[in-house]
Protein backbone atom coordinates (compact mmCIF):
# COMPACT_ATOMS: atom_id res chain seq x y z
CA UNK A 1 0.00 0.00 0.00
CA UNK A 2 0.97 3.38 -0.64
CA UNK A 3 2.67 5.17 -3.40
CA UNK A 4 5.94 4.17 -4.32
CA UNK A 5 9.05 6.48 -3.44
CA UNK A 6 10.99 6.78 -6.40
CA UNK A 7 13.33 8.80 -5.80
CA UNK A 8 15.73 7.32 -8.65
CA UNK A 9 18.03 10.09 -10.73
CA UNK A 10 15.42 9.92 -13.30
CA UNK A 11 12.88 8.86 -14.17
CA UNK A 12 11.02 10.78 -12.06
CA UNK A 13 7.69 11.37 -10.67
CA UNK A 14 4.90 13.11 -13.15
CA UNK A 15 2.94 15.69 -11.24
CA UNK A 16 -1.16 15.02 -11.63
CA UNK A 17 -1.42 18.05 -13.83
CA UNK A 18 0.81 16.68 -16.09
CA UNK A 19 -0.63 13.34 -15.91
CA UNK A 20 -4.25 15.32 -16.58
CA UNK A 21 -2.65 16.87 -19.71
CA UNK A 22 -1.41 13.96 -21.55
CA UNK A 23 -4.61 12.27 -20.58
CA UNK A 24 -6.45 12.95 -23.71
CA UNK A 25 -7.37 11.22 -27.11
CA UNK A 26 -5.28 11.39 -30.42
CA UNK A 27 -4.79 14.39 -32.76
CA UNK A 28 -4.49 15.15 -36.34
CA UNK A 29 -0.70 15.78 -36.21
CA UNK A 30 -1.35 17.91 -39.58
CA UNK A 31 -4.64 19.73 -38.88
CA UNK A 32 -4.73 23.62 -39.27
CA UNK A 33 -4.45 24.03 -35.41
CA UNK A 34 -2.00 21.21 -34.72
CA UNK A 35 0.67 24.21 -34.79
CA UNK A 36 -0.58 26.27 -31.60
CA UNK A 37 0.42 23.03 -29.69
CA UNK A 38 3.88 23.09 -31.54
CA UNK A 39 5.13 26.41 -31.20
CA UNK A 40 4.10 26.55 -27.68
CA UNK A 41 6.10 23.57 -26.74
CA UNK A 42 8.94 24.38 -29.21
CA UNK A 43 8.57 27.90 -27.44
CA UNK A 44 8.48 26.19 -24.51
CA UNK A 45 11.89 23.58 -24.03
CA UNK A 46 13.47 27.03 -25.65
CA UNK A 47 13.02 28.67 -22.70
CA UNK A 48 13.87 26.00 -20.33
CA UNK A 49 17.30 26.09 -22.08
CA UNK A 50 17.83 29.14 -21.91
CA UNK A 51 18.10 29.88 -25.53
CA UNK A 52 17.13 32.99 -27.35
CA UNK A 53 19.21 32.92 -30.38
CA UNK A 54 19.55 28.99 -31.55
CA UNK A 55 17.13 26.38 -32.35
CA UNK A 56 15.65 23.78 -29.42
CA UNK A 57 14.68 20.25 -31.22
CA UNK A 58 12.15 17.95 -29.54
CA UNK A 59 12.66 14.19 -31.23
CA UNK A 60 10.44 11.25 -30.07
CA UNK A 61 13.55 9.63 -28.45
CA UNK A 62 15.49 9.82 -25.15
CA UNK A 63 18.56 11.61 -24.16
CA UNK A 64 20.70 9.21 -26.03
CA UNK A 65 18.92 10.27 -29.38
CA UNK A 66 19.93 13.75 -28.39
CA UNK A 67 23.58 12.51 -27.71
CA UNK A 68 23.28 11.13 -31.36
CA UNK A 69 21.56 13.79 -32.91
CA UNK A 70 24.08 16.67 -31.72
CA UNK A 71 26.73 14.84 -32.59
CA UNK A 72 25.79 13.40 -36.14
CA UNK A 73 24.34 16.94 -37.65
CA UNK A 74 27.70 18.72 -36.58
CA UNK A 75 30.28 16.68 -36.53
CA UNK A 76 32.49 14.86 -39.57
CA UNK A 77 33.55 11.59 -39.91
CA UNK A 78 37.04 10.81 -37.96
CA UNK A 79 36.68 14.18 -36.11
CA UNK A 80 38.55 14.61 -33.41
CA UNK A 81 36.68 15.62 -30.05
CA UNK A 82 37.84 16.01 -26.32
CA UNK A 83 35.60 13.79 -23.95
CA UNK A 84 36.07 13.00 -19.89
CA UNK A 85 35.07 9.91 -18.34
CA UNK A 86 33.89 10.23 -15.34
CA UNK A 87 31.27 7.91 -14.82
CA UNK A 88 28.85 5.69 -17.11
CA UNK A 89 27.12 8.44 -18.90
CA UNK A 90 29.73 9.97 -20.37
CA UNK A 91 31.24 6.41 -20.79
CA UNK A 92 28.48 5.89 -22.37
CA UNK A 93 28.41 8.96 -24.87
CA UNK A 94 32.63 7.93 -25.73
CA UNK A 95 31.13 4.61 -26.63
CA UNK A 96 28.81 6.04 -28.99
CA UNK A 97 31.08 8.74 -30.40
CA UNK A 98 34.07 5.92 -31.13
CA UNK A 99 31.34 3.91 -32.75
CA UNK A 100 30.10 6.62 -34.73
CA UNK A 101 33.68 6.68 -36.49
CA UNK A 102 34.58 9.88 -34.06
CA UNK A 103 37.63 9.86 -32.91
CA UNK A 104 37.47 10.86 -28.90
CA UNK A 105 40.61 11.87 -27.07
CA UNK A 106 39.49 10.39 -23.62
CA UNK A 107 40.70 11.85 -20.24
CA UNK A 108 39.85 9.40 -17.51
CA UNK A 109 39.56 10.80 -13.89
CA UNK A 110 38.78 8.58 -10.91
CA UNK A 111 35.08 8.70 -10.44
CA UNK A 112 34.31 10.84 -7.89
CA UNK A 113 36.32 13.65 -9.20
CA UNK A 114 35.40 16.56 -11.41
CA UNK A 115 36.99 17.43 -15.18
CA UNK A 116 41.07 17.85 -15.13
CA UNK A 117 41.04 20.96 -16.68
CA UNK A 118 44.63 21.15 -16.47
CA UNK A 119 45.25 18.29 -19.35
CA UNK A 120 41.81 20.20 -21.08
CA UNK A 121 44.18 23.09 -20.92
CA UNK A 122 47.24 21.58 -22.54
CA UNK A 123 44.96 19.67 -25.08
CA UNK A 124 43.24 23.24 -26.39
CA UNK A 125 46.58 25.32 -26.28
CA UNK A 126 48.59 22.71 -27.91
CA UNK A 127 45.70 22.49 -30.45
CA UNK A 128 46.86 25.37 -32.86
CA UNK A 129 45.54 23.47 -36.24
CA UNK A 130 41.99 23.42 -34.74
CA UNK A 131 42.18 19.41 -35.22
CA UNK A 132 39.85 19.23 -32.25
CA UNK A 133 36.55 19.95 -33.29
CA UNK A 134 34.43 19.57 -30.24
CA UNK A 135 34.67 19.50 -26.71
CA UNK A 136 31.78 17.30 -25.00
CA UNK A 137 31.44 17.33 -21.54
CA UNK A 138 28.21 15.92 -19.12
CA UNK A 139 27.18 18.67 -16.59
CA UNK A 140 26.28 15.97 -14.18
CA UNK A 141 27.22 13.23 -14.23
CA UNK A 142 24.33 10.65 -12.52
CA UNK A 143 26.63 7.75 -11.62
CA UNK A 144 28.59 9.56 -9.07
CA UNK A 145 26.58 13.30 -8.55
CA UNK A 146 29.96 14.91 -9.96
CA UNK A 147 28.91 18.43 -11.97
CA UNK A 148 30.83 20.73 -14.16
CA UNK A 149 31.57 23.74 -14.37
CA UNK A 150 30.41 24.62 -18.06
CA UNK A 151 31.31 28.49 -17.43
CA UNK A 152 35.19 27.64 -16.78
CA UNK A 153 34.91 25.13 -19.81
CA UNK A 154 33.86 27.50 -22.43
CA UNK A 155 36.28 30.25 -20.89
CA UNK A 156 39.07 27.87 -21.81
CA UNK A 157 38.19 27.58 -25.42
CA UNK A 158 37.50 31.65 -25.38
CA UNK A 159 41.21 32.16 -23.67
CA UNK A 160 42.78 30.36 -26.76
CA UNK A 161 39.99 30.98 -29.21
CA UNK A 162 39.65 27.79 -30.15
CA UNK A 163 36.44 27.15 -32.42
CA UNK A 164 35.57 23.48 -30.65
CA UNK A 165 31.95 23.37 -30.48
CA UNK A 166 31.11 23.29 -26.85
CA UNK A 167 28.51 20.18 -26.46
CA UNK A 168 27.01 19.52 -23.20
CA UNK A 169 24.69 16.48 -21.60
CA UNK A 170 22.69 18.16 -19.38
CA UNK A 171 20.14 15.07 -19.27
CA UNK A 172 20.02 15.20 -15.28
CA UNK A 173 20.75 19.01 -15.24
CA UNK A 174 18.40 21.03 -17.23
CA UNK A 175 15.49 22.31 -15.40
CA UNK A 176 16.79 21.53 -12.00
CA UNK A 177 19.66 23.50 -11.84
CA UNK A 178 21.01 26.68 -13.32
CA UNK A 179 21.62 26.40 -17.23
CA UNK A 180 22.20 29.39 -19.07
CA UNK A 181 22.75 28.07 -22.94
CA UNK A 182 22.70 31.81 -24.71
CA UNK A 183 25.16 33.03 -22.01
CA UNK A 184 26.91 30.42 -21.72
CA UNK A 185 28.08 30.58 -25.29
CA UNK A 186 27.22 26.86 -25.40
CA UNK A 187 27.04 25.27 -29.05
CA UNK A 188 24.77 22.10 -28.60
CA UNK A 189 22.59 21.11 -25.13
CA UNK A 190 20.87 17.86 -24.72
CA UNK A 191 18.15 17.22 -22.27
CA UNK A 192 15.56 14.17 -22.14
CA UNK A 193 12.07 14.55 -20.81
CA UNK A 194 11.89 12.08 -18.04
CA UNK A 195 14.18 14.05 -15.62
CA UNK A 196 13.72 17.38 -14.04
CA UNK A 197 10.91 18.24 -16.92
CA UNK A 198 8.79 16.01 -14.85
CA UNK A 199 7.80 13.65 -18.13
CA UNK A 200 7.56 10.19 -18.88
CA UNK A 201 10.35 9.20 -21.17
CA UNK A 202 10.14 9.42 -24.75
CA UNK A 203 11.07 12.70 -25.84
CA UNK A 204 14.85 14.13 -26.41
CA UNK A 205 15.66 17.48 -26.42
CA UNK A 206 18.96 19.22 -28.37
CA UNK A 207 19.46 22.65 -28.33
CA UNK A 208 21.17 23.90 -31.39
CA UNK A 209 22.87 27.65 -31.51
CA UNK A 210 23.45 29.78 -34.66
CA UNK A 211 27.26 28.41 -35.55
CA UNK A 212 25.69 24.88 -34.92
CA UNK A 213 22.90 25.10 -37.09
CA UNK A 214 24.91 26.70 -39.84
CA UNK A 215 27.12 23.77 -39.46
CA UNK A 216 24.17 21.11 -39.69
CA UNK A 217 24.03 22.05 -43.53
CA UNK A 218 27.32 20.50 -43.57
CA UNK A 219 27.89 18.01 -41.32
CA UNK A 220 28.59 14.37 -42.85
CA UNK A 221 28.10 11.92 -40.66
CA UNK A 222 25.00 10.11 -41.24
CA UNK A 223 21.66 11.58 -40.01
CA UNK A 224 18.30 10.91 -41.71
CA UNK A 225 15.49 10.34 -38.77
CA UNK A 226 17.36 13.30 -36.71
CA UNK A 227 18.16 15.99 -39.24
CA UNK A 228 18.07 19.23 -37.89
CA UNK A 229 17.63 20.77 -41.17
CA UNK A 230 14.72 18.60 -42.14
CA UNK A 231 13.22 19.42 -38.67
CA UNK A 232 13.98 23.04 -39.21
CA UNK A 233 11.67 23.34 -42.46
CA UNK A 234 8.58 22.00 -40.63
CA UNK A 235 9.27 23.52 -37.23
CA UNK A 236 8.75 26.60 -38.67
CA UNK A 237 5.51 25.66 -39.14
CA UNK A 238 4.71 24.65 -35.77
CA UNK A 239 4.98 20.88 -37.33
CA UNK A 240 7.17 18.00 -37.37
CA UNK A 241 8.88 15.93 -40.03
CA UNK A 242 7.19 13.00 -38.48
CA UNK A 243 4.11 12.03 -36.19
CA UNK A 244 4.64 13.62 -32.86
CA UNK A 245 4.03 12.42 -29.51
CA UNK A 246 0.85 14.86 -28.86
CA UNK A 247 0.02 13.60 -25.68
CA UNK A 248 3.65 14.27 -24.38
CA UNK A 249 3.74 17.73 -25.99
CA UNK A 250 1.38 18.48 -24.53
CA UNK A 251 2.41 17.60 -20.96
CA UNK A 252 5.50 19.25 -21.81
CA UNK A 253 4.02 22.45 -22.01
CA UNK A 254 2.15 21.96 -18.70
CA UNK A 255 5.04 20.97 -16.84
CA UNK A 256 7.40 24.27 -18.34
CA UNK A 257 4.34 25.99 -17.42
CA UNK A 258 5.13 24.42 -13.74
CA UNK A 259 8.46 25.38 -13.78
CA UNK A 260 7.82 28.75 -14.53
CA UNK A 261 4.57 29.33 -12.15
CA UNK A 262 7.06 28.25 -9.73
CA UNK A 263 9.94 30.50 -11.49
CA UNK A 264 13.58 29.00 -12.39
CA UNK A 265 15.33 30.75 -9.69
CA UNK A 266 13.12 29.01 -7.11
CA UNK A 267 13.22 26.02 -8.62
CA UNK A 268 16.99 25.85 -8.75
CA UNK A 269 16.71 26.69 -4.87
CA UNK A 270 14.22 24.14 -4.19
CA UNK A 271 16.37 21.75 -5.38
CA UNK A 272 19.62 22.83 -4.16
CA UNK A 273 17.82 23.15 -0.27
CA UNK A 274 16.60 19.13 -0.98
CA UNK A 275 20.10 18.47 -1.81
CA UNK A 276 21.72 19.91 0.72
CA UNK A 277 19.51 18.06 3.15
CA UNK A 278 20.29 15.01 2.08
CA UNK A 279 23.82 15.64 2.23
CA UNK A 280 23.33 16.84 5.74
CA UNK A 281 21.83 13.44 6.40
CA UNK A 282 24.96 11.31 4.58
CA UNK A 283 27.05 13.26 6.97
CA UNK A 284 25.14 12.50 9.61
CA UNK A 285 24.94 8.79 8.70
CA UNK A 286 28.89 8.80 8.94
CA UNK A 287 28.77 7.96 5.31
CA UNK A 288 30.71 9.28 2.28
CA UNK A 289 29.52 11.24 -0.78
CA UNK A 290 30.86 9.93 -3.76
CA UNK A 291 32.03 13.82 -5.05
CA UNK A 292 34.60 14.94 -2.94
CA UNK A 293 34.52 18.43 -4.18
CA UNK A 294 31.90 20.19 -2.20
CA UNK A 295 31.33 22.56 -4.81
CA UNK A 296 30.83 20.32 -7.67
CA UNK A 297 28.43 18.42 -6.10
CA UNK A 298 25.13 17.56 -7.50
CA UNK A 299 21.81 19.21 -6.44
CA UNK A 300 20.04 16.52 -8.64
CA UNK A 301 21.86 13.21 -7.15
CA UNK A 302 23.85 12.21 -4.13
CA UNK A 303 25.67 9.00 -4.30
CA UNK A 304 26.59 7.59 -0.99
CA UNK A 305 29.38 5.89 -0.58
CA UNK A 306 29.42 2.39 1.24
CA UNK A 307 31.96 0.75 3.73
CA UNK A 308 33.28 -2.89 2.97
CA UNK A 309 30.94 -5.11 4.33
CA UNK A 310 27.53 -2.85 3.48
CA UNK A 311 26.26 -4.45 -0.23
CA UNK A 312 24.43 -1.38 -2.10
CA UNK A 313 22.81 -4.22 -4.13
CA UNK A 314 21.45 -5.10 -0.67
CA UNK A 315 20.57 -1.37 -0.21
CA UNK A 316 18.67 -1.07 -2.95
CA UNK A 317 16.70 -4.13 -3.16
CA UNK A 318 15.50 -4.04 0.78
CA UNK A 319 14.43 -0.13 0.26
CA UNK A 320 12.29 -1.55 -2.44
CA UNK A 321 10.76 -4.78 -0.81
CA UNK A 322 10.60 -3.54 2.63
CA UNK A 323 9.84 0.09 2.27
CA UNK A 324 8.23 0.49 -1.49
CA UNK A 325 11.51 3.35 -1.57
CA UNK A 326 13.32 3.18 -4.95
CA UNK A 327 16.87 4.20 -4.34
CA UNK A 328 19.64 4.58 -7.46
CA UNK A 329 21.85 1.96 -7.80
CA UNK A 330 25.79 2.04 -7.72
CA UNK A 331 26.68 1.77 -11.78
CA UNK A 332 29.33 0.23 -13.00
CA UNK A 333 32.34 -0.27 -11.20
CA UNK A 334 30.15 1.73 -8.36
CA UNK A 335 28.26 -1.20 -8.39
CA UNK A 336 27.61 -3.14 -4.98
CA UNK A 337 29.22 -0.18 -3.36
CA UNK A 338 27.07 2.84 -3.62
CA UNK A 339 23.62 4.06 -4.39
CA UNK A 340 21.99 7.12 -5.63
CA UNK A 341 19.69 9.32 -3.82
CA UNK A 342 17.49 11.49 -6.82
CA UNK A 343 16.72 14.60 -5.65
CA UNK A 344 15.14 16.22 -8.59
CA UNK A 345 11.74 16.91 -9.97
CA UNK A 346 8.14 16.96 -8.26
CA UNK A 347 9.75 16.95 -4.91
CA UNK A 348 9.22 18.95 -1.15
CA UNK A 349 10.48 18.63 1.77
CA UNK A 350 8.15 16.35 3.44
CA UNK A 351 9.61 13.96 0.02
CA UNK A 352 12.50 13.61 0.82
CA UNK A 353 12.44 13.12 4.41
CA UNK A 354 10.35 10.80 4.10
CA UNK A 355 13.10 9.29 1.84
CA UNK A 356 15.88 9.78 3.75
CA UNK A 357 13.73 8.05 6.65
CA UNK A 358 13.47 4.95 4.72
CA UNK A 359 17.54 4.75 3.80
CA UNK A 360 18.18 5.33 7.60
CA UNK A 361 15.81 2.17 7.58
CA UNK A 362 17.56 0.41 5.40
CA UNK A 363 20.72 1.42 6.67
CA UNK A 364 19.99 -0.55 9.48
CA UNK A 365 18.06 -3.24 8.26
CA UNK A 366 21.55 -4.04 6.12
CA UNK A 367 23.23 -4.10 9.07
CA UNK A 368 25.21 -0.96 9.02
CA UNK A 369 25.72 0.38 12.46
CA UNK A 370 28.06 3.11 11.67
CA UNK A 371 25.69 5.65 12.98
CA UNK A 372 26.36 6.50 16.51
CA UNK A 373 22.91 5.23 18.65
CA UNK A 374 21.09 6.12 15.38
CA UNK A 375 20.74 9.78 16.87
CA UNK A 376 21.87 12.68 15.86
CA UNK A 377 22.67 15.99 17.82
CA UNK A 378 20.71 19.18 16.44
CA UNK A 379 20.15 22.01 18.82
CA UNK A 380 21.57 20.38 21.79
CA UNK A 381 19.08 17.34 21.66
CA UNK A 382 19.75 13.83 20.07
CA UNK A 383 17.42 13.81 17.30
CA UNK A 384 17.01 11.70 14.33
CA UNK A 385 19.54 12.06 11.20
CA UNK A 386 16.08 13.04 9.19
CA UNK A 387 15.42 15.84 11.10
CA UNK A 388 18.11 17.63 9.42
CA UNK A 389 14.76 19.51 7.86
CA UNK A 390 13.73 20.51 10.92
CA UNK A 391 14.15 24.54 11.18
CA UNK A 392 13.04 24.56 7.37
CA UNK A 393 9.92 26.45 6.84
CA UNK A 394 7.33 25.44 4.48
CA UNK A 395 5.09 27.93 3.57
CA UNK A 396 1.76 27.99 2.91
CA UNK A 397 0.11 25.59 0.55
CA UNK A 398 3.26 23.31 0.53
CA UNK A 399 1.64 20.09 2.38
CA UNK A 400 -0.19 18.93 0.07
CA UNK A 401 1.18 15.59 0.33
CA UNK A 402 1.46 14.57 3.00
CA UNK A 403 -0.30 11.01 3.37
CA UNK A 404 2.88 9.80 1.31
CA UNK A 405 4.80 10.81 4.06
CA UNK A 406 3.31 9.19 6.78
CA UNK A 407 3.81 5.83 5.82
CA UNK A 408 7.08 6.04 6.97
CA UNK A 409 6.60 7.89 10.11
CA UNK A 410 4.70 4.62 10.78
CA UNK A 411 7.51 2.34 9.90
CA UNK A 412 9.30 4.81 12.71
CA UNK A 413 6.59 4.70 15.41
CA UNK A 414 6.98 0.82 15.31
CA UNK A 415 10.60 0.88 16.06
CA UNK A 416 12.29 1.55 19.42
CA UNK A 417 12.33 5.14 19.70
CA UNK A 418 9.77 7.58 20.72
CA UNK A 419 9.05 10.17 18.19
CA UNK A 420 7.52 13.52 18.37
CA UNK A 421 6.38 15.41 15.38
CA UNK A 422 6.53 18.76 15.84
CA UNK A 423 4.41 21.81 14.63
CA UNK A 424 4.66 25.25 15.27
CA UNK A 425 4.40 28.76 14.01
CA UNK A 426 4.99 32.39 15.10
CA UNK A 427 1.47 32.76 14.20
CA UNK A 428 0.36 30.47 16.35
CA UNK A 429 2.21 31.71 19.63
CA UNK A 430 0.94 35.28 18.87
CA UNK A 431 -2.37 33.77 19.76
CA UNK A 432 -4.90 32.87 22.42
CA UNK A 433 -5.26 29.33 23.42
CA UNK A 434 -8.60 29.87 23.83
CA UNK A 435 -9.26 32.45 20.85
CA UNK A 436 -11.96 30.81 17.99
CA UNK A 437 -9.84 31.36 14.97
CA UNK A 438 -9.94 28.59 12.38
CA UNK A 439 -6.38 28.12 13.26
CA UNK A 440 -7.21 26.95 17.42
CA UNK A 441 -10.23 25.52 16.35
CA UNK A 442 -8.45 22.91 14.21
CA UNK A 443 -5.27 22.82 16.50
CA UNK A 444 -8.26 21.87 19.34
CA UNK A 445 -9.55 19.64 17.05
CA UNK A 446 -6.51 18.06 16.42
CA UNK A 447 -5.41 17.86 20.18
CA UNK A 448 -8.55 15.71 20.64
CA UNK A 449 -8.08 13.69 17.97
CA UNK A 450 -4.23 13.10 19.17
CA UNK A 451 -5.38 11.95 22.55
CA UNK A 452 -7.98 9.99 21.39
CA UNK A 453 -5.62 7.86 19.54
CA UNK A 454 -3.01 7.95 23.00
CA UNK A 455 -0.84 10.27 21.74
CA UNK A 456 -0.28 13.59 23.26
CA UNK A 457 0.70 16.93 21.45
CA UNK A 458 3.46 18.61 22.46
CA UNK A 459 3.19 22.49 21.73
CA UNK A 460 6.59 24.58 21.47
CA UNK A 461 7.63 28.28 21.63
CA UNK A 462 8.35 29.26 18.41
CA UNK A 463 12.02 28.51 17.55
CA UNK A 464 14.40 28.54 14.90
CA UNK A 465 16.61 26.10 15.87
CA UNK A 466 14.73 22.57 17.04
CA UNK A 467 13.93 22.44 20.82
CA UNK A 468 13.61 19.18 22.78
CA UNK A 469 9.99 18.48 24.01
CA UNK A 470 9.47 19.66 27.61
CA UNK A 471 8.95 17.22 30.09
CA UNK A 472 9.59 13.31 30.58
CA UNK A 473 7.83 10.42 29.52
CA UNK A 474 6.41 9.24 26.38
CA UNK A 475 6.23 12.11 23.89
CA UNK A 476 4.46 11.45 20.74
CA UNK A 477 2.36 13.28 18.34
CA UNK A 478 1.78 11.27 15.34
CA UNK A 479 -0.70 13.19 13.61
CA UNK A 480 -3.17 11.50 11.16
CA UNK A 481 -2.33 13.24 7.88
CA UNK A 482 -5.54 14.68 7.11
CA UNK A 483 -5.84 16.64 10.22
CA UNK A 484 -2.29 17.84 9.91
CA UNK A 485 -2.07 19.13 6.68
CA UNK A 486 -6.23 20.47 7.88
CA UNK A 487 -4.48 21.96 10.70
CA UNK A 488 -1.67 23.55 8.92
CA UNK A 489 -2.96 25.17 5.87
CA UNK A 490 -4.28 28.69 7.64
CA UNK A 491 -0.56 28.93 9.01
CA UNK A 492 1.71 31.02 7.64
CA UNK A 493 4.75 28.76 8.11
CA UNK A 494 5.70 25.49 9.88
CA UNK A 495 8.62 23.92 11.63
CA UNK A 496 8.73 20.70 11.06
CA UNK A 497 10.89 17.71 13.35
CA UNK A 498 11.57 14.07 14.12
CA UNK A 499 12.46 13.43 17.52
CA UNK A 500 14.37 10.22 18.94
CA UNK A 501 13.59 9.66 22.49
CA UNK A 502 16.69 10.24 24.48
CA UNK A 503 17.23 7.73 26.98
C1 LIG B 1 23.73 12.34 -17.56
C2 LIG B 1 22.96 11.40 -18.41
N1 LIG B 1 23.20 11.38 -19.72
C3 LIG B 1 22.53 10.56 -20.55
C4 LIG B 1 21.59 9.68 -20.07
C5 LIG B 1 20.88 8.78 -21.01
O1 LIG B 1 19.61 9.26 -21.19
P1 LIG B 1 18.38 8.31 -21.63
O2 LIG B 1 18.31 7.21 -20.66
O3 LIG B 1 17.24 9.28 -21.58
O4 LIG B 1 18.68 7.85 -23.01
C6 LIG B 1 21.30 9.67 -18.71
C7 LIG B 1 20.29 8.76 -18.17
O5 LIG B 1 20.09 8.63 -17.00
C8 LIG B 1 22.00 10.56 -17.86
O6 LIG B 1 21.76 10.59 -16.56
Amino acid sequence: MGRNFLMVPGPTNVPQRVQNAMHRNSEDHRSLDFPQLGFAALEAIKRVFQCRQGHAFIFPGTGTLGWEAALTNCLDPSDQVISVRFGQFSHLWIDMMKRLGLRPIELDVEWGEGLPMDRMEDLIRNDRAHDIKAVCVVHNETTTGVCTDIPAVRQLLDKYQHPAFLMVDGVSSIGAVPFKFDEWKIDLAVTGSQKALMLPAGLGFVCASPRALERSKTAKLPHVYMSFQDHLRSNVDGFFPYTPSVPLLYGLVEAVKMLEEEGYESVWARHHKLAEGVRRAVRAWNLEICCREPRLQSDTVTTVMLPPGIDGVQIVKTAFQKYNLSLGAGLMRLRGKAFRIGSLGDLNELTMLGALAGVEMTLRDCGYRGIQDWRWRCGGRRVLPAACFASTRFHRGDCKDLSRHFICWRHFSGSKHDFVFLVDSPALDQMRENADTPVQRHRRWLCTRAAADGHRMVRLPCTRAVRAPPGGGPRILFTPSSSLSLWLRPLHSIHIGVYAKAS
